[in-house]
């Protein structure tokens, strides 16, 4: 049959323009709720309510752009790596579609105020369960993809995108464990102290799996493709994959510090989150390194820069994070900007970055073509997202030490210096900040949308061919 002779690009296709068009509505949400911060007036009705459009927005950011630059590239991935094509096409087809049916069923039921009340679980009952179908129809696809590999060696980036698939269906069945009371409401089956544990344990490993090993095996990937360089170094890929996975599943309890948990799963936490420093940079190293004798190649590519600065925002936030874990440390810095600093230095640095980067990479090739209709862009839309994301992050850790400053601040007879609304004054100048670098961030992604539009309409679609088999093919 004509179609086993090629790799099931038309998946791979639909879930990369996905990715562009949910990055632009994730970040314009981003952008409204940032500006509903500097100017309250924004608020309008119970729908269009930062209470509603905050969740909508790690939603579509997370789930809809991240989501579907993941099914996008691990279907690459799986493929190229395992020289065959995707063991169902049907099944793949459906994961596309139930995604997106997942994420519209997100944008309308968000603003209306259904919620299941977890940070990112918010979505209620019937919308968990399509989740976890579509979820066990992707663990199908990915691993019986892997079952009938062509080549014998499992390729490292498989290896980041299986854990994730695993992980996640496991934190999103145990997290999610509902009680329904009608249609569109349930409880958590969880109480107290247990559920704040059951959710930072979830919400932890979210980060954890979803927003780092996943992206890793799109590092493991793109980076040594872009560099032209093989990774530097398997031994370390295994041996911090091993520790990041192990690792991870102990420091939840970081997010709850000075809570009712008890004390020394707290310690537990903040102990294991200082030693992920090591595997998280095992990794970054590993990519880092990896540019060895392809350094020359940053000054003109700037694909390559998006990749590589993704790596640099990943060390720097996976040291910022254990710094936070740190419980006198986060005394200062919990509930306060700088969290969101550190949130967006990981989401918009390290995850928006790769992915871009992964996501250009990517679109030539998969409507036959040399590479993207105008690097111009491409690099306009490099200094953008790197201009924005510095503004973004610079003001979020001024604005975070200030609170925390403001808010343990004690007069000689141990009163509060400050009330809360001067506090809240002292940020504004910063948040306003934020506004801007958001604003560019997403200026960037709007260069990106009329770039692949250009490319794909000059191009056309084109599945590749599988290659013979050789022992050692690596593709
Ligand atoms: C144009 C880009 C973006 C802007 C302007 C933006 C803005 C915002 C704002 C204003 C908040 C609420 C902060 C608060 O409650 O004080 C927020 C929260 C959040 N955003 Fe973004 N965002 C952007 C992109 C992203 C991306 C790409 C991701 C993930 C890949 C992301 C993930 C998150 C998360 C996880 C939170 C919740 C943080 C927490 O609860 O601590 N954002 N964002
Ligand atoms: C070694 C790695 C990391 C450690 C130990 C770590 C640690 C922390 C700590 C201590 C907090 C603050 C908790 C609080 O005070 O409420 C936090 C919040 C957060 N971090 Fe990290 N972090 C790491 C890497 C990352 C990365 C790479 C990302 C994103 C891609 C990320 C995303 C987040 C998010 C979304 C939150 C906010 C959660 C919420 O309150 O809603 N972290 N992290």
């Amino acid at each position: 049959m004509e179609t086993q002779s090629t790799y099931n690009y038309k998946v791979v296709r639909q879930f990369a323009i996905m990715t562009v068009v949910w990055g632009i509505v994730g970040m314009l949400v981003g952008v409204v709720i940032a500006a509903q911060l500097v100017w309250p007036d924004l608020n309008f009705g119970p729908w269009f309510h930062f209470g509603r459009l905050r969740p909508l927005h790690t939603n579509a950011v997370i789930f809809a752009f991240g989501g579907s630059g993941l099914f996008a590239t691990s279907y690459y991935v799986v493929q190229r790596t395992c020289n065959v094509r995707l063991i169902s096409d049907k099944i793949a087809a459906f994961t596309f579609w139930g995604w997106q049916a997942i994420i519209v069923a997100a944008v309308i039921t968000l603003p209306l105020g259904y919620t299941f009340g977890k940070e990112y679980a918010e979505l209620e009952w019937p919308i968990k369960v399509a989740i976890t179908v579509v979820w066990v129809a992707y663990a199908y696809v990915f691993f019986g993809t892997i079952g009938i590999r062509k080549v014998k060696h499992i390729y490292v980036a498989n290896w980041f995108y299986g854990a994730f698939i695993l992980a996640v269906a496991l934190l999103h069945i145990v997290n999610s464990a509902f009680v329904p009371v009608s249609l569109f409401k349930s409880y958590s089956v969880y109480s107290g102290a247990v559920d704040a544990m059951v959710q930072w344990w979830y919400g932890h490993n979210a980060v954890g799996f979803f927003l780092t090993a996943a992206f890793l095996g799109m590092m493991y990937y793109f980076v040594p493709k872009q560099a032209g360089r093989p990774i530097y170094s398997y031994r370390l890929s295994v041996v911090h994959f091993w520790a990041l996975i192990f690792t991870y599943m102990w420091a939840g309890p970081h997010h709850l510090h000075y809570t009712a948990l008890p004390d020394w799963t707290q310690s537990v936490g903040m102990v294991f989150s200082l030693v992920l420093l090591a595997p998280s940079w095992g990794g970054m190293i590993n990519g880092i390194m990896t540019l060895s004798g392809a350094w020359h190649k940053l000054r003109t590519d700037p694909i390559l820069k998006f990749l590589v600065v993704s790596l640099s925002f990943y060390g720097m936030s996976t040291f910022e994070g254990p710094m936070m874990a740190i419980k006198t440390v986060n005394a200062l810095s919990h509930y306060t900007d700088w969290t969101i600093g550190h949130v967006h230095s990981g989401a918009l640095g390290w995850v928006g970055f790769i992915t871009i980067g992964s996501i250009y990479y990517l679109i030539p090739r998969l409507w036959g073509r040399e590479q993207m209709y105008s690097m111009k862009l491409v690099e306009a839309h490099f200094w953008l997202a790197t201009v924005g994301v510095v503004l973004y992050i610079s003001a979020m850790w001024i604005s975070g030490v200030t609170e925390g400053l403001m808010w343990r601040a004690l007069n000689s007879d141990g009163t509060l210096t400050y009330s809360f609304v001067e506090s809240v004054k002292a940020t504004h100048p910063y948040l306003a900040v934020r506004v801007l670098g958001g604003a560019l961030y997403l200026s960037g992604m709007l260069l990106m949308a009329y770039n692949t539009l250009r490319t794909v309409t000059a191009g056309r679609a084109v599945d590749a061919k599988i290659p013979a088999i050789t022992a050692t093919h690596h593709a």
